[in-house]
């Protein structure tokens, strides 16, 4: 990233004014703000100026501050902050301005700079012999997902190769580029994957529903030959009383069957039974079995008492 800075003073005009078109323009535009809010007019107001004299000069600087009633010093602020204003003389026919932020990086920017060394300058910001181009490294430019891409005025290129950057430079350079169309330079639309869209593929068909209000001749005879679901009930009886309902025909068999079960199955209350003591079970006070369980749950307290002053 470069360091943002005026050009030097050699080259910076001793005054800016806008034309009578621009003149036109920027008092529409200033009146668009509500009242008290002109300043938000600074970076029309700048774009236009640079559009006008193909830069940004301190005097188009303070010219907008004047117009805007602003301090020179935020007007300056804007104008250093957004690497689309080109703060000295650029390129007449084209700026090239490559994105070196890490996904573009990552998927040949250097290359594209190496282009740009190549057929314009070795040095950013340096003109061309002809002084039709220039080029400089810039920030991440919003199309990450079309890297690796160029900024060139106020249209992005994407997608690129060194070979494809190459072609649109020439086409610049011999008053052509407006032949160039701006975005992806593949077979991509948009941000969309390569090649087209590669998912929501399905043809989605419509779903049938009941409520086709025109059905054909063989769909209204199948739908009259089913007989409803209330059939046999005697009428004037609640889907809920209806006795086919509450008494199931199964039920008989399964009231059957799980008496059948009852009668295998030893009752409750004899398992709860405690077993009556035989001769050959351990006699009372005798130590218990390994493994057996004792009766006696109570906790044994494990705290040793506290030795109390005058006590042994
Ligand atoms: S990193 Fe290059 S456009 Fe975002």
């Amino acid at each position: 990233m470069s360091v943002r800075r005026l050009a030097e003073d050699q080259v910076q005009p001793a005054i800016f004014a806008f034309n009578d078109e621009n003149s036109v323009w920027a008092e529409a535009t200033i009146r668009k703000y509500p009242a008290g809010r002109q300043q938000s007019a600074v970076i029309p107001l700048l774009m236009r100026a640079q559009e006008q004299d193909g830069w940004v000069t301190r005097a188009a600087i303070e010219f907008v501050a004047n117009k805007l009633d602003m301090p020179y010093i935020r007007v300056l602020e804007v104008a250093t902050f957004y690497t689309q204003f080109q703060l000295k003389p650029v390129g007449t026919r084209a700026h090239i301005q490559v994105c070196g932020t890490t996904p573009c990086m990552l998927r040949g920017a250097e290359d594209l700079m190496k282009v740009c060394q190549h057929k314009i300058h070795h040095d950013p910001f340096a003109l061309n012999a002809e002084g039709t181009l220039s080029w400089e490294e810039v920030e991440c430019q919003g199309a990450c997902v079309n890297a690796p891409m160029v900024i060139i005025f106020k249209d992005a290129y994407e997608d690129l190769t060194p070979q494809r950057l190459e072609e649109i430079i020439d086409a610049f350079e011999a008053g052509k580029g407006h032949e160039i169309k701006p975005g992806p330079q593949i077979d991509r639309i948009f941000s969309a994957p390569e090649g087209g869209p590669q998912t929501l593929n399905d043809e989605i068909k419509p779903v049938r529903t009941n409520l086709d209000p025109h059905p054909s001749a063989e769909e209204a005879a199948a739908a009259a030959s089913i007989p409803p679901a209330d059939a046999g009930r005697p009428k004037d009886t609640a889907p809920e009383t209806d006795p086919k309902l509450k008494t199931p025909a199964t039920a008989p068999a399964a009231a059957a069957a799980n008496a059948k079960a009852a009668e295998k199955q030893p009752s409750a209350t004899a398992k709860s039974k405690p077993a009556p003591k035989t001769p050959g079970s351990a006699a009372e006070g005798a130590p218990p079995e390994p493994g057996a369980v004792s009766g006696d749950l109570k906790p044994k307290r494990t705290r040793r008492k506290t030795t109390t002053e005058g006590e042994s």
